[in-house]
């Protein structure tokens, strides 16, 4: 692992220097355009079996029973990009089940060190809110979670989750406003996802030991099937199929607009959204959660800009 990190680390600085001296190159595939039909960019990995397209080719439902979830996920890995999908989420009687949508990199027998940025969405009995929680995963390190209710029934139409990583900063997105973002202060590499390549990942899942209540409501099979409903998907990115060298994405060419200085961080519009948003409805942020964290993790006196 620590050979292979050495190996990548050398052809990024390498690719650097490349990409300074040429004029920038296409990557073999993406940047794309918006919204896209589900095949171009996805398949389904778990059980398609559990899961069936619309006409239009571009709406995938996923169902969950007693037997089985289901999900897709991306056909390329990418290194840093904009994600955006747009999601109905479960009605009625959800309690206990979890629908995801998240990237993360690989892990295998041999790379069990990982990166994973996770937009989850926790269920509830009929008529109790949702909870939409957020992830992070560096290095292998989880355990960031930030809860918050959404400001609509996420059950009634779809609504748009994005996910922005680039070099400086991640952001997470509803309906294009910024609920949560998680910087690059560049003081330690291991705490930023930059190093590793990750693939864009749906699913939903039985969890119903920890989802709703902490656990205290249970999944009732006889509302059963679950299903989540998906559209409207996009992927700007950069393809890093590994173990292939880096993408030269990094250059200053407009044509990768998710890595450029105005999406470094939030513009005026977006700092005041994002404000509102996390004093009206944040429920639980691991950053303010002393019993678990008597010593903050290092991100947490980071500001946001
Ligand atoms: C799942 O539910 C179906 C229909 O209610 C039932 O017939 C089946 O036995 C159940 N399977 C399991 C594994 O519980
Ligand atoms: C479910 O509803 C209860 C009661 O309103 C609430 O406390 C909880 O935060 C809601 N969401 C989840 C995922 O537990
Ligand atoms: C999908 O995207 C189109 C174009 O951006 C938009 O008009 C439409 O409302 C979106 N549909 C859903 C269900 O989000
Ligand atoms: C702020 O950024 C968002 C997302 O890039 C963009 O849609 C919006 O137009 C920007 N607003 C201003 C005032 O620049």
């Amino acid at each position: 692992m620590e050979k292979m990190h050495s190996i990548w680390v050398t052809a990024i600085f390498i690719s650097m220097i490349a990409t300074v001296v040429a004029v920038s190159p296409i990557p073999t595939a993406g940047p794309y355009r918006s919204p896209e039909l589900f095949d171009r960019n996805f398949y389904a990995g778990w059980r398609p079996d559990y899961t069936w397209l619309e006409d239009d080719g571009r709406t995938i439902n996923i169902k969950l029973d007693n037997e089985s979830g289901s999900g897709f996920q991306s056909k390329n890995t990418y290194l840093y990009g904009y994600v955006s999908m747009s999601i109905k989420l479960v009605p009625g009687n959800s309690a206990g089940i979890v629908v995801a949508y998240y990237m993360s990199s690989p892990r295998t027998d041999k790379i069990f060190v990982w990166d994973e940025i996770d937009f989850e969405f926790l269920g509830n009995v009929t008529g109790q809110p949702w909870i939409l929680q957020t992830n992070l995963f560096a290095n292998g390190i989880g355990g960031r979670e930030e809860m918050l209710y959404l400001w609509f029934d996420p059950t009634a139409n779809h609504h748009t989750y994005s996910i922005l990583w680039n070099s400086r900063q991640i952001v997470w997105y509803v309906d294009d406003k910024p609920i949560r973002v998680y910087r690059n202060t560049c003081r330690t590499r291991a705490r930023f996802p930059g190093w590793r390549a990750m693939n864009v990942y749906s699913s939903i899942w039985n969890a119903d030991n920890w989802a709703t209540r902490g656990g205290q409501d249970k999944t009732d099979w006889t509302y059963a099937p679950f299903v989540a409903s998906y559209t409207n998907f996009s992927v700007y990115a950069c393809n890093w199929e590994q173990p292939g060298p880096p993408p030269t994405c990094f250059s200053k060419s407009t044509r990768y607009w998710w890595d450029r200085p105005n999406r470094w961080t939030l513009n005026r519009s977006e700092r005041s959204d994002y404000t509102y948003i996390r004093q009206q409805y944040m429920v639980y942020d691991y950053c303010k959660d002393v019993t678990r964290y008597p010593v903050s993790m290092p991100e947490c006196s980071d500001r946001p800009w």
